[in-house]
């Protein structure tokens, strides 16, 4: 066997490689490991458990195994109401229904070295609830996580970055602004339903019609309308880049926490990175162009305020650029989704309940005598009210752990 013998010289020169490897290792135990382990320590203190994460994965493996084991089974259980209504945790979230039974209403799991505490018990909902973006803080992860859909913008912002979006923001929503909305709102919903009935008509007077790709559009359309006025078409095609985002951004979804994953060249991440430099200028042009349209700089749209608030503050942590294209993307993100996805809950919930939709029929002739809908018409409509209240899920996302509220 043959032995290098290094010279004093050489073990000088390998000593920076040691020294570097040696904060390497320390920096990742802590933060991988230990940072982590500590939190659960303190929650396993107050009584809190969970399942045992691995090293690096948390219970993502464990998490797979779950969802591979249960969707036959719920699949074939559940009839159709049941799959999508009050049995939806199962189908959706197989490894919460197991972990909930095994470890109680509130308990720790973890994806990568994301640690995340889910809450199923109403007091604790309540009083988590009442917690304002400032009280708790918002975690470092969904910025490093999903920089590129959300940034530095007021959904992952801190202090008083967030304190001053939260004003640029906060006035857009208004009662007085939502209001001024409504007719652009009835617009859209007007020529989805358009497209509806002529789709009907063109088939003999019944027709499928898969929902959900209409309702994101008309989604989009509100969205594009009230923030970006008279270049919505062009905001509808951001709308387009950051769904294919969040799609790209979806097939890592497990892999979020991993530590490094979302530096790796893989094709998901180059299609997310070409994706999120393609949506920057889209925005940072229409903001351009915005800029120099005396008209548009009148009418006060969303976008205007955000390109005020730009000039108004300035963040180590982010440039006027930054604040206007995070802050567009947000709006998008946060107002998207959501909106379409609780109007196609809600159409679900009419289609499994026919008592439902007779009773929301009666209360829209009984308001609206068939007038359009108004905004003091829109109060008046209790059972869509009810319905859109039903929960579907939230997430809470706070400092050092996350919250997961389940319905
Ligand atoms: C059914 C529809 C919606 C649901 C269920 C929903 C739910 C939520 C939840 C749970 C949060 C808190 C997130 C957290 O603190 O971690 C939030 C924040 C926010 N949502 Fe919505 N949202 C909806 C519609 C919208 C729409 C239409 C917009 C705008 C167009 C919007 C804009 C925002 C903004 C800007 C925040 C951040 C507020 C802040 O940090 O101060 N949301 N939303």
């Amino acid at each position: 066997m043959m032995m290098m013998i290094l010279s004093p010289r050489q073990w000088l020169l390998l000593l920076p490689l040691v020294f570097l490897s040696t904060l390497l290792f320390s920096y990742l135990y802590t933060t991988l490991w230990l940072r982590p382990e500590r939190l659960r320590q303190k929650l396993r203190s107050q009584g809190v458990k969970g399942p045992k994460p691995s090293f690096l994965f948390g219970n993502i493996p464990e998490m797979r195994r779950i969802q591979k084991l249960a969707t036959p089974a719920q699949e074939e259980g559940a009839g159709p109401t049941d799959r999508f209504s009050s049995n939806y945790v199962a189908t959706l979230f197989p490894y919460f229904l197991h972990w909930t039974r095994v470890y109680g209403s509130i308990y720790l799991y973890a994806t990568g070295s994301i640690q995340t505490l889910h809450v199923i018990h109403p007091d604790m909902v309540k009083e988590l609830a009442s917690c304002k973006s400032l009280d708790l803080g918002k975690p470092s992860y969904l910025q490093k996580e999903h920089g590129a859909l959300l940034g530095t913008g007021i959904l992952t912002a801190n202090g008083d970055l967030w304190v001053h979006q939260r004003k640029v923001i906060a006035p857009e929503f208004f009662m007085d602004k939502v209001k001024g909305m409504v007719n652009l709102m009835m617009d859209a919903a007007l020529s989805m339903l358009n497209s509806w009935e002529e789709k009907v008509e063109s088939e003999g007077g019944r027709a499928e019609i898969v929902v959900d790709e209409f309702l994101r559009n008309f989604s989009a359309d509100v969205i594009s309308r009230a923030s970006f006025g008279s270049s919505f078409v062009e905001g509808k095609e951001i709308f387009y880049k950051i769904r294919q985002l969040q799609k790209a951004m979806a097939k890592r979804s497990m892999l979020i926490g991993v530590p490094g994953s979302r530096y790796l060249p893989t094709k998901s991440n180059r299609e997310i990175w070409n994706l999120g430099s393609c949506i920057r200028s889209l925005i940072l042009d229409i903001a351009k162009k915005h800029g120099q349209d005396s008209a548009a700089t009148r009418n006060k749209f969303f976008l205007h305020s955000i390109i005020e608030g730009s000039k108004a503050a300035s963040f180590s942590s982010c440039t006027p650029e930054d604040f206007i294209v995070d802050n567009c993307k947000n709006i998008y993100f946060a107002g998207h989704e959501t909106t379409s996805s609780t109007a196609a809950w809600c159409l679900m919930l009419l289609a499994a309940h026919p008592e439902w939709q007779d009773r929301a029929r009666a209360e829209v002739l009984d308001v609206c005598h068939g007038e359009a809908l108004d905004f003091d018409k829109l109060r008046k409509l209790k059972t869509e009210e009810e319905l859109i209240l039903r929960p579907q899920k939230q997430q809470n996302n706070r400092d050092d752990i996350q919250v997961y509220i389940s319905p």
